[in-house]
């Protein structure tokens, strides 16, 4: 079986961030989204992998390579313009053959993997195996209908009035045969070729389509809520592991990671958390639920439930919760005596300030109360 990662597409739902990175870089827990689907279509015993890419191509090489890193073996194909799931199959078509194939979306988080319904599609090979669960809100997803007796019956890409709870996730099982669906359907009301119109080509045209219920923590990390929630899960699961330098001053608690050459002076590390190599943190509070990158520099910072990229330098902000600050961000204070705000603000950034009077939070309350009620 060969693996069809999706890493192309402008992640509009992601900026700011996605105007200078690909949404597949993103951190989670330090390690970006792309490495975690590496490294499950790995353990799916996968060796092939064809990565498709838009403009950010050079980004995502940088890190992935040509996948020695993870047991693999990668290649590029590029993709000029995002014209849907089902178009990317057809650039794919000579690197496929005839190949079965795992198409995975380079944006979606599984960590629970997905071996058991890896080896019903290698028992049972239907023409297309379908990841799904439940949702509130199916009309953002392609959504599966199922008859009486569980067999699937339709599917339909984003339906204004869905007839059934049952999302699709970012992960199929396909034989050679959606080869001749994709060149079969017409693009969609939103313009692109739809995955889910040509697996309903293959079940309209008599092949077997067959519909897993996935059971395990599944996170589409298109926005930065989504983000803020799958590194709180990553992080909940973290063992521990100091290999920086915590002087005598400071305090670390629960499961927190110190990566190598970070420092931790005159601070509070309250984990679940994870500190960059080569970041320093001073005089500072880093909260439950948080992921601090590479090079970054915290001084006299309270913050919890956030992400920071690397190269970012936060000083004496208290507060910061449920943050994504990005990479070389800076985020400080005015010049002693200034009382106004400045702001040199990206595009479709979004900055949220305490209300005025509004006392400061409880991070370590606050931050643990998000995560329990699984926000
Ligand atoms: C895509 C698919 C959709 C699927 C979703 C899973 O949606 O078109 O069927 O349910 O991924 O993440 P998109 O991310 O393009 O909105």
């Amino acid at each position: 079986m060969k693996a069809l990662i999706l890493s192309g597409g402008s992640g509009t739902r992601l900026r700011p961030f996605s105007y200078s990175m690909p949404k597949q870089l993103i951190p989670i827990a330090n390690k970006p989204v792309l490495e975690y689907v590496l490294e499950n279509v790995r353990d799916l015993g996968v060796r092939e992998v064809g990565v498709i890419v838009g403009d950010r191509a050079p980004d995502i090489a940088d890190v992935i390579g040509d996948g020695a890193r993870f047991g693999l073996r990668v290649t590029y194909l590029p993709q000029d313009r995002p014209l849907g799931l089902a178009h990317c199959v057809t650039l794919a078509r000579s690197f496929l053959g005839d190949d079965d194939f795992v198409m995975y979306l380079g944006d979606n988080m599984l960590p629970d993997g997905v071996g058991e319904i890896a080896a019903e599609f290698r028992a049972l090979r239907p023409a297309a195996q379908v990841v799904v669960r439940r949702v509130a809100d199916p009309r953002a997803f392609g959504v599966v209908e199922l008859d009486e007796r569980g067999a699937v019956r339709r599917l339909v890409e984003k339906p204004r009035r869905p007839r059934s709870d049952l999302a699709m996730l970012g992960v199929y099982f396909f034989t050679a045969a959606i080869h001749e669906a994709v060149a079969a359907i017409e693009p969609s009301p939103r313009g692109e070729l739809e995955i889910t119109d040509a697996v309903q080509w293959l079940l309209g045209h008599g092949a077997e389509v067959r519909a897993s219920e996935y059971a395990g923590y599944w996170k589409d990390t298109g926005q930065a809520e989504d983000v803020l929630a799958c590194n709180r899960h990553m992080l909940a699961g973290l063992r521990p592991a100091v290999g920086g330098e915590v002087d005598a001053a400071s305090w670390v608690e629960g499961q927190v990671v110190i990566e190598p050459g970070a420092r931790v002076v005159r601070s509070r590390i309250e984990g679940p958390a994870i500190i960059g190599a080569g970041t320093v943190v001073e005089d500072s509070y880093v909260g439950p639920y948080t992921s601090i990158g590479d090079d970054c520099t915290l001084r006299r910072t309270h913050l919890a439930d956030s992400i920071v990229l690397r190269g970012a330098l936060i000083s004496e902000v208290s507060g910061l919760l449920g943050s994504l600050i990005g990479r070389s961000a800076v985020v400080g204070p005015a010049s002693p005596g200034e009382a106004s705000h400045c702001m040199v603000v990206g595009d479709h950034t979004r900055v949220e300030i305490a209300a005025l009077g509004a006392r400061p939070p409880t991070l370590a309350a606050t931050a643990t109360s998000a995560a329990m009620a699984g926000i």
